[in-house]
C-alpha cells in the first residue's frame, strides 16, 4: 500500500461499470459524526520535548536513505505546540469528531515503567480542547511510534511487548477514560508489521517475513490483552481499532485467482480482526499454518479474543490479486498490486470510490452487522494556495474524490450497514512516513516553512457536508 502504483502485470480483470451515483439523494444518518484524523508522529513534531522518549520513527527518520529528501518528524506540523489553532480549525469546519493518536514514548519514555506526567498531561490538555470545541475524541492507543527502548528488546517480535503494550494502554485508558470513550487500538496492525518488518519500507525497517508474521502474532495479543486492560479502568470504553482494507479484485476469473483474493482478505484484511473475532488465525494459509514460526502458544487464542464494540476502516484503494503460486509470499502464494484503471492521486493510487461501498458491506456482512466507522479515507494531490491570492488554494480533484466516495459510503449506510462516523485523512498536510513531506492529504494546507495553515478548498467543501449532511452543495 505504500509503494507508488505499479503494474507489473497488464491488468485484465473488470470489475463491471460503476453504478451511478446519486449524490442529491446521498443520506446520512441523525448525528452521524463528521470528522477529520491525525497521528501523532504526522503531526506533534517536538520529538524531545517534556521529557519523550525517543521512537522508532525518530530513529528511522533520522537515518540516511530511509525517507524521501531525508524528512524528519522532528517538527511536522508543530501540532504538540499549536494544537489549539489546529482543533479551532476543526471547529471552524464544523467537525463533530478527531481521531488522533498518543505518543507511547511521551508517556513512558522507554516503553515500560515510570509515567512521564508532563506527556500525558499534554494529552489531557489536548482532550480538554476537543470536549470545548464540542467535538467527540476519538484516540488511537498505536499508531506506529513504538518507542525505541522497545525495539531495541525485539520490538514487536518480541511477544514481551504485549503485555508491556497492555500496561501502558491501561494507562492511557485510566487517564483519559473520563473524558474519552471511544478508542482505536492499533492502528493499521497489518501496515506496520509487514512494512515495518517484513519489507523493511517503515519503521524500524526490518526484512524478514518470517518477523513480519511473529510480529503479527504479538499484535494479535496485545490486542486483545489491551481490550480487557483498558475495559478493567474505563468500563464504559467503547474499544476497537482501525484496520486497512484493500477489497480485492481477482486478477482473473479462474478459481485460483478466486481463492488467491480471498486469501488476500483473510491475510491482510482481516488478519486482526478474525482473531478478535475467532480466537484463532483463519484458515487460509497455504499448506499448515506457520503457527510454529509465529511462535503460536496453547492458550493464545483467548488471548487474541475480544469483542471489540466497532470496527474501523482505513480505505483508500483496491488491490488486484493473483495466484502466484511458490512465486507469491511464502505462505500466502498470491500476488497483490495496485491498478490503476481509471484517475490516480499524486502518488499513484487509484481513485475507485466503489472499493469503499464492497469492503464496508463485507465486513457488515461478515462481522454481524458491527458498528463501522470509517476511521480514514482520502488522497494526496499537491494543491497549494494560489500565487495571486494565497487565502485561496483550490484542490477540485480532492472534492471529487470525497464526494464520489461518501456517495458510496452513503449506499453501503442505504443496504444496510451500520455506519456512525467518517473521518477525512487528514485535517493537515503531514509527514507521510517514507515519502516525507512529499505526499499532501490534507483538507489544509500546511507551509512548512512557516506552519501557516490555509483551508483548501476542499475543506470548505467538507465543513459543508459536516453541517447538512449533503454531497451535493
Ligand atoms: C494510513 C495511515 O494510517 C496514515 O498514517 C497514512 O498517512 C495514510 N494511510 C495515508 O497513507
Amino acid at each position: 500500500r505504500y509503494a507508488m502504483a505499479a503494474n507489473p502485470m497488464p491488468f485484465g480483470a473488470s470489475d463491471g461499470a460503476m453504478p451511478a451515483i446519486d449524490v442529491a439523494g446521498a443520506r446520512f444518518p441523525e448525528g452521524f459524526l463528521w470528522g477529520t484524523a491525525t497521528a501523532s508522529y504526522q503531526v506533534e513534531g517536538a520529538w524531545k520535548a517534556d521529557g519523550k522518549g525517543p521512537s522508532i520513527w525518530d530513529t528511522f527518520s533520522h537515518t540516511v536513505g530511509k525517507v524521501k529528501g531525508g524528512d524528519t518528524g522532528d517538527v511536522a506540523c508543530d501540532s504538540y505546540h499549536r494544537y489549539k489553532e489546529d482543533i479551532a480549525l476543526m471547529k471552524q469546519m464544523n467537525q463533530k469528531s478527531c481521531r488522533f493518536s498518543v505518543t507511547w514514548a511521551r508517556i513512558q519514555p522507554t516503553g515500560t515503567g515510570q509515567v512521564n506526567q508532563k506527556g500525558l498531561d499534554f494529552y489531557s490538555r489536548y482532550v480538554d480542547e476537543l470536549l470545548g470545541a464540542g467535538i467527540r475524541p476519538m484516540c488511537t492507543v498505536f499508531h506506529w511510534d513504538l518507542p525505541q527502548a522497545l525495539e531495541d528488546r525485539g520490538g514487536w517480535p518480541n511477544r514481551d511487548l504485549y503485555k508491556h503494550f497492555a500496561d501502558y494502554s491501561a494507562i492511557v485508558a485510566k487517564t483519559l477514560g473520563d473524558r474519552v470513550t471511544t478508542w482505536a487500538i492499533f492502528n493499521e496492525p497489518w501496515v506496520f508489521t509487514n512494512l515495518g518488518y517484513g519489507t523493511g519500507v517503515h519503521a524500524p525497517g526490518r526484512k524478514d517475513f518470517n518477523l513480519f508474521l511473529k510480529a503479527a502474532h504479538t499484535v494479535n495479543l496485545a490486542q486483545g490483552e489491551a481490550f480487557r486492560a483498558m475495559k478493567a479502568v474505563s468500563p464504559k470504553a467503547q474499544i476497537g481499532s482501525a484496520y486497512s482494507m484493500s477489497p480485492p479484485t481477482p486478477a482473473s476469473d479462474s478459481a485460483a485467482d478466486r481463492a488467491a483474493a480471498d486469501r488476500y482478505h483473510a491475510i491482510n484484511n482481516v488478519f486482526f480482526l478474525y482473531t478478535a473475532k475467532h480466537g484463532e488465525y483463519p484458515k487460509a494459509f497455504v499448506g499448515n499454518p506457520p503457527y510454529d514460526v509465529m511462535g503460536v502458544r496453547d492458550g493464545d487464542g483467548k488471548i487474541m479474543q475480544a469483542p471489540l464494540d466497532w470496527i474501523g476502516i482505513n480505505y483508500y484503494n483496491r488491490h488486484i490479486v493473483a495466484d502466484a503460486g511458490n512465486g507469491g509470499d511464502p505462505y500466502t502464494h498470491y500476488h497483490e498490486w495496485m491498478p490503476a484503471e481509471g484517475p490516480v492521486t499524486y502518488n499513484g493510487w487509484e481513485v475507485w470510490p466503489r472499493g469503499l461501498y464492497d469492503i464496508v458491506t463485507r465486513i457488515s456482512n461478515e462481522y454481524d452487522k458491527p458498528i463501522i466507522e470509517i476511521t480514514e479515507n482520502g488522497c494526496s494531490y499537491s494543491d497549494g494556495p494560489l500565487p495571486e491570492d494565497p487565502s485561496k488554494a483550490p484542490d477540485p480533484r480532492r472534492i471529487e474524490f470525497y464526494r464520489g466516495h461518501l456517495a458510496e459510503l452513503a449506499r453501503a449506510i442505504k443496504d444496510g450497514a451500520n455506519v456512525r462516523g467518517y473521518h477525512a485523512w487528514s485535517l493537515l498536510d503531514n509527514y507521510e512516513w517514507a515519502e516525507g513531506y512529499s505526499q499532501r492529504f490534507g483538507l489544509v494546507y500546511v507551509d512548512f516553512r512557516d506552519q501557516k495553515r490555509t483551508i483548501k478548498d476542499s475543506g470548505h467543501w467538507y465543513s459543508r457536508v459536516a453541517s447538512t449532511s449533503r454531497l451535493d452543495g
